[in-house]
């Protein structure tokens, strides 16, 4: 009973309903220091038979940030977690999948009340898709393409005409936007250089006389046009594509 207690908190059922290998349950993540397939778990069945598409609650925070952080481990923004919830200065529309586990997938969506308030690009009313992601082992069941749907008819019912996303150049995300009808606008260099201070590559890019005593570099995050990809590859441990999208709704 007491087990059974202490996993409910977890939200790991794992145990309960295999009763053996605990470590192999992907919500162990906090206590074993591992992720491992949530496939173990439980069937497509048992999931699905509890799966719910709904609005974001405020008991959700801490079910929502760990789904962001796991859900985008093996995309290019691995490195970009968030710890708390952020407030909007604008409406949103936060809309969660969820099971009896807690939260496995997201979509925010703040949209502007006048014009220009959020959108990069001037036009009709408009959105902006801040977050989107699914754990690994929820993927290809349609469940992003039902948080869209869901978000589409309240931004719709608000009046709102378009929506855009910020995304890098991950494979699976660009095929799911453009096949949701999004068009890709522009783009820019998420860029990262790192070395010691001899390096004639960060001395160029970095006046080190005027830095004061420092070791070496371990990250030198800037962004860049595009028309520097070619160049900046060469030179980069790391390099993005950042691209806008637009969808009329
Ligand atoms: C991009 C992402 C959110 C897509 O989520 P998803 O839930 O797998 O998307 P969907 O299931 O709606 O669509 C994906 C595939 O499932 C298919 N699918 C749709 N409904 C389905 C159903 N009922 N049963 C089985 N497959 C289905 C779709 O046809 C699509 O396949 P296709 O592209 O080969 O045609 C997800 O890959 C992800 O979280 N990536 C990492 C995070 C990330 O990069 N986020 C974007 C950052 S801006």
């Amino acid at each position: 009973m007491h087990t059974r207690i202490l996993l409910k908190v977890f939200g790991c059922f794992h145990k309960i309903e295999r009763g053996d290998n605990h470590e192999k349950c992907g919500y162990c993540f906090f206590i074993h220091g591992t992720w491992r397939s949530y496939s173990n778990v439980t069937s497509n069945k048992l999931r699905r038979s509890y799966m719910k598409i709904r609005d974001y609650r405020e008991e959700d925070q801490a079910s929502w940030l760990r789904c962001r952080v796991l859900s985008f481990m093996d995309s290019s923004y691995f490195d970009d977690v968030q710890r708390d919830r952020e407030k909007y200065d604008n409406p949103v529309i936060q809309i969660v999948a969820v099971d009896h586990n807690g939260v496995v997938g997201f979509l925010d969506c703040e949209y502007e009340e006048k014009q220009g308030d959020v959108c990069y690009f001037k036009g009709d009313r408009g959105g902006v898709i801040w977050h989107m992601g699914l754990l690994p082992d929820y993927r290809g069941q349609g469940l992003a393409t039902a948080m869209w749907h869901a978000a589409k008819k309240r931004l719709k019912e608000n009046h709102v005409h378009r929506v855009e996303v910020w995304t890098q150049d991950d494979l699976e995300a660009t095929r799911w936007y453009l096949k949701q009808g999004f068009v890709f606008k522009e783009a820019y260099l998420n860029a990262y250089l790192k070395g010691s201070l001899g390096d004639p590559t960060l001395k160029k890019f970095l006046n080190l006389q005027d830095c004061g005593d420092i070791f070496g570099i371990r990250s030198l995050n800037f962004e860049a046009p595009i028309e520097r990809k070619e160049e900046l590859a060469d030179i980069c441990y790391r390099l993005h594509e950042v691209r806008v999208y637009e969808a009329e709704l």
